[in-house]
């Protein structure tokens, strides 16, 4: 008996004696970075990314007695745990026989000492897996396995507590099931806790949100996502230059965030129910968190109750009513009712404009409603819609019941701008807060009518102009055969094969998916426009021109031959072109950031385009248009330059695009081109064009002034709205001018910052004016307007009063108002192209 113990003892301590060893042979060979089929992950091993930058490994929290399997930063000193396989099932801290398996099924499992599963991810594929099955992990922190090209399993399925770069938020819109990011227990506990975030409620006509949640109950909410920044986060948006990209994949939505963001970057939600963006200091050697939510009361979800209003910096109380309402008893907790009920249909009621508030929840999306004014029209037609909200990042939202969950910011870029239905009375008696004016509609009819007659007088003068110059204009008939025929003869040096890489159609339909929804960027002048990606890897934007347009025929020819002539890095370039069946499609590199105005005039965003970043694209844009005038090969007049057709490549450079009504000239640059087909953008369009049909460089020059000025202000040309109604952007700009207030046309939105030169605004502002001068041989050509960007001299001419100072047009502005009979809905946002017919 007594030897059998000193045996057995002897056996265990040279057991002991060979685990000791076969630990510290292995530990320099501890790493693995694949884990093939039927092989597994040992406690003291780890599993590491390519690039070393997530490692997979067992390890025990800080003031645990459990050991759990997750991933953490490999690189990162401390351990920054962002995923744990077995949460609610720990191994126990005497267990030395647990293991990471990977078995010849293909389920991957944490198993115990005596192999029983604690963890075990399910496999979401019926094949079987075949011998080069591996689980491994990448640098995204993802964990899968998989082999011959089918992933059996992916840990961004199955997400822990923090969101990745390159996690998306998902949801299934037949089932309603959304993944949800569950927090710790407690710092030292894995173990799912109470709170948890998702798309949690979304659905194609829910706004695209993400719900925190205390067990069952809502918490805390987003706010709809508003371009790329959730509109009830503000603070979103000083960060994320990226942002949330949806996309729907069958029944499966994803929300994720565009690519280019930080890898050392996430979302988490912690143990007391606080959501945060932490981002890596290198500097401070830690994790910094950009923002957290819910902070205050008015986070709290529907805090102050139904049409409640919730003012975070009311010292009083928080909680107040909305506009039009009181509260239902003493304090505001218990919500608010209507003091002044509405009679339905278009003349019982009006509405009421509240700026900058946290969007209330429980919306509904009308995706057919494009405009301001079909939303409005909409929301006052429908007897129960109570507010509604039209932005270009959110499309319209209406509400009908009751408004839950209402937050004032105070910044005014902040939250988005709320029309709630009010009686008639309600809306006249307004103070304080703006609130949308209503216009008799015999004032509305004298407007037009005055700027009708103004447009005519103006018309008659241009045309009496084009008369006295007619001699010359002669001479152009003849130069536009001349300009054809240079056009002619350029295109058949491209059917010769010169220049422009043809691709095949097959290979675009697979690059697109097959010309996917989900791939759709958006609608062009001519056509849709797809996102891609080639065989190769690269990223594209697919413009499928639709095949029943004679005049996309043309353009397409146009701009293909035109474009693959054009190389300048401020300039997008064209990958390929493909003319097979009936498709006529060109292939552009891809611009992760789209358009220059989804950033400027966007709320949120547009706080993203600091000063410098204006810089680097007012001058991008300079000499992008510097090359086509005078540097290329060729002269070319875009004749279409704004806002919109400038993309943002990822690192925000700018690239003129849109060549489709682009005029190739010849000789002198100042020669100009008189045509009977108008085509172009109102408000960007110069006079002498819009009027006679007479271009030249001049007139990208004056479309350039309107860029300048729109990015200096933040401000649309076509949308400006200013208390004096005689006046636009133009006109403004210049009336600032005049008063040596010019610097006050800067955007609000950057006026906190500090690295701007006022000098440099007010020189901007200065040519910007000079461009957008009514002669056009006072405007300065793009060579010189490059040198007077650039240079810190302020010799510059003074500008003599601007094109187009006054307006003659109503406004988006007065668009916003209801006249009673409902008359005053303004359905012609002037954003389209336009095409008139000009009589010479
Ligand atoms: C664990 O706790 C120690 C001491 O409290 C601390 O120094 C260390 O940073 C903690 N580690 C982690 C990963 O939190
Ligand atoms: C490990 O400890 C637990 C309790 O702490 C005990 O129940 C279990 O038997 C132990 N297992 C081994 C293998 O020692
Ligand atoms: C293995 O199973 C035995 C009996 O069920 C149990 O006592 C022991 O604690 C288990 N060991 C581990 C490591 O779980
Ligand atoms: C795997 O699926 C089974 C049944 O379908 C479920 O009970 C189990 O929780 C799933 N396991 C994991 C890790 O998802
Ligand atoms: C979504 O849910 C439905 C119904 O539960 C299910 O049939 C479908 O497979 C799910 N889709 C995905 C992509 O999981
Ligand atoms: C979550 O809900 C529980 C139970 O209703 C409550 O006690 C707790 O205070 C809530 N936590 C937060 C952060 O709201
Ligand atoms: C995080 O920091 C890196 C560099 O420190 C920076 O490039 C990145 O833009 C930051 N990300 C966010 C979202 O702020
Ligand atoms: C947002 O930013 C402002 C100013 O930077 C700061 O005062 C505020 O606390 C931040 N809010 C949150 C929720 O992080
Ligand atoms: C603060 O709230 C009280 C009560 O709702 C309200 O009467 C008051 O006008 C509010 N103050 C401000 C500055 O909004
Ligand atoms: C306008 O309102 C009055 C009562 O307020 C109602 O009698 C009338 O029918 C309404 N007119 C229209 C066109 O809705
Ligand atoms: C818009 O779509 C809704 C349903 O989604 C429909 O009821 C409504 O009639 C449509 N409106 C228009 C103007 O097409
Ligand atoms: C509506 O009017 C407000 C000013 O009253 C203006 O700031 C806003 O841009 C207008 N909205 C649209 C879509 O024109």
């Amino acid at each position: 008996m007594v030897r059998n113990i000193a045996i057995e003892s002897l056996l265990v301590c040279l057991l002991h004696y060979f685990i000791f060893f076969s630990v510290h042979l292995r530990y320099s060979s501890a790493q693995k970075t694949s884990i093939p089929l039927g092989q597994s992950l040992k406690l003291n091993e780890t599993l590491v990314s390519p690039g070393n930058v997530f490692a997979l490994g067992f390890f025990t929290p800080n003031g645990s007695s459990f050991v759990y399997l997750g991933i953490w930063y490999a690189a990162l000193p401390g351990r920054t745990v962002v995923w744990v396989a077995n949460r609610a099932n720990p191994i126990q801290a005497n267990d030395s026989g647990a293991l990471l398996t990977l078995s010849l099924d293909g389920t991957l499992a944490v198993v115990d000492g005596n192999t029983s599963r604690l963890w075990y991810a399910n496999s979401s594929s019926s094949t079987s897996p075949g011998n080069d099955t591996t689980a491994a992990l990448s640098d995204d922190g993802r964990l899968a396995v998989s082999g011959n090209q089918v992933t059996y399993w992916d840990s961004f399925g199955d997400p822990s507590d923090t969101f990745l770069p390159a996690m998306g938020f998902i949801t299934n819109t037949t089932s309603g099931k959304s993944v949800q990011w569950t927090s710790w227990a407690s710092v030292s506990d894995p173990s799912p806790g109470r709170f948890s975030l998702g798309l949690t409620r979304y659905s194609p006509t829910n706004p695209i949100q993400l719900y925190l949640l205390n067990g069952s109950a809502l918490l805390w909410r987003t706010g709809p996502l508003s371009g790329r920044i959730f509109s009830g986060l503000p603070n979103m948006s000083i960060f994320s230059i990226y942002g949330f990209n949806p996309s729907q994949n069958g029944d499966e939505f994803t929300l994720g965030l565009n690519s280019g963001s930080s890898r050392l970057n996430r979302f988490v939600v912690d143990p007391a129910g606080v959501v945060k963006q932490s981002n890596w200091s290198e500097t401070a050697g830690a994790w910094v968190d950009l923002w957290k939510q819910p902070g205050g009361p008015c986070d709290r979800y529907n805090w102050c109750g139904s049409f409640g209003l919730c003012d975070p910096l009311n010292a009083t109380d928080v909680c107040g009513c909305l506009p039009g309402f009181e509260a239902r008893s003493g304090t505001g907790r218990d919500g608010c009712v209507r003091r002044t009920q509405f009679g339905c249909g278009t003349n019982g009621s009006g509405f009421r404009s509240l700026p900058s508030v946290k969007p209330p929840d429980q919306g509904t999306v009308f995706a057919n409603l494009s405009s301001q004014a079909a939303c409005q029209a909409a929301c006052l037609g429908n007897c129960s819609c109570t507010a509604y909200i039209y932005t270009s990042g959110t499309g319209c939202i209406m509400w009908f019941g009751d408004l839950l969950d209402i937050l004032q910011f105070s910044g005014e870029t902040d939250g988005l701008e709320l029309f709630l239905k009010l009686a008639p009375s309600e809306i006249a008696g307004a103070h304080g807060r703006k609130y949308v004016k209503i216009y008799v509609p015999s004032i509305l009819g004298a407007v037009i009518l005055v700027a009708c007659i103004f447009c005519l007088w103006r018309q008659k003068g241009r045309l009496n102009e084009l008369w006295k110059r007619n001699g010359v204009g002669s001479s152009m008939v003849s130069y536009m055969g001349t300009l054809d025929h240079v056009a002619e003869s350029g295109r058949r040096v491209e059917e010769n094969g010169e220049g422009l890489p043809l691709l095949d159609l097959a290979s675009v339909r697979a690059a697109t998916n097959g010309f996917s929804l989900a791939n759709k960027l958006g609608e062009g002048g001519f056509g849709p426009v797809y996102r891609g990606k080639l065989s190769g890897g690269q990223e594209i934007a697919v413009k499928r021109l639709s095949r029943n347009s004679g005049q996309g025929a043309q353009e397409f020819m146009n701009e293909a031959r035109l474009i693959a002539k054009l190389q300048h890095r401020n300039l997008v370039k064209l990958v390929g072109c493909c003319v097979e069946e009936d498709e006529k499609i060109l292939v552009y590199e891809y611009m992760p950031n789209k358009s220059l105005d989804a950033f400027l005039f966007d709320e949120a965003l547009g706080r993203e385009l600091d000063w410098e970043r204006r810089y680097t694209i007012v001058l991008g844009i300079a000499r992008g248009l510097l090359y086509l005038h005078q540097d290329s090969r060729l002269r070319v007049v875009h004749r279409d330059l704004k806002a919109s057709n400038i993309l943002l490549d990822a690192a925000m450079n700018p690239k003129i695009s849109d060549f489709g009504i682009a005029r190739i000239f010849g000789g002198d640059q100042t020669q100009e081109i008189n045509t009977i087909r108008v085509v172009g953008t109102y408000g960007y369009m110069s006079p002498e064009y819009a009027m006679e049909g007479r271009f030249s460089i001049k007139s990208d020059v004056f479309s350039f002034g309107v860029l300048v000025l729109e990015i200096v202000s933040g401000k649309r040309m076509t949308r400006f709205h200013h208390p004096d109604l005689s006046l636009n952007l133009l006109g403004y700009a210049w009336k600032l001018w005049n008063e040596g207030r010019a610097q006050e046309l800067l955007d609000p939105s950057l006026t906190a910052s500090s690295v701007i030169s006022s000098d440099q605004v007010v020189r901007w502002i200065h040519v910007g004016l000079l461009c957008v001068q009514d002669d056009e041989t006072d405007r300065p050509t793009m060579s010189t307007v490059v040198v007077m960007l650039g240079s810190e001299a302020s010799n510059l001419p003074p500008p003599s009063m601007p094109a187009y100072s006054s307006r003659r047009r109503r406004t988006a502005g007065e668009a916003n108002s209801t006249s009673t009979d409902g008359s005053g809905i303004d359905q012609s946002v002037n954003l389209v192209t336009i095409t008139a017919m000009e009589a010479r």
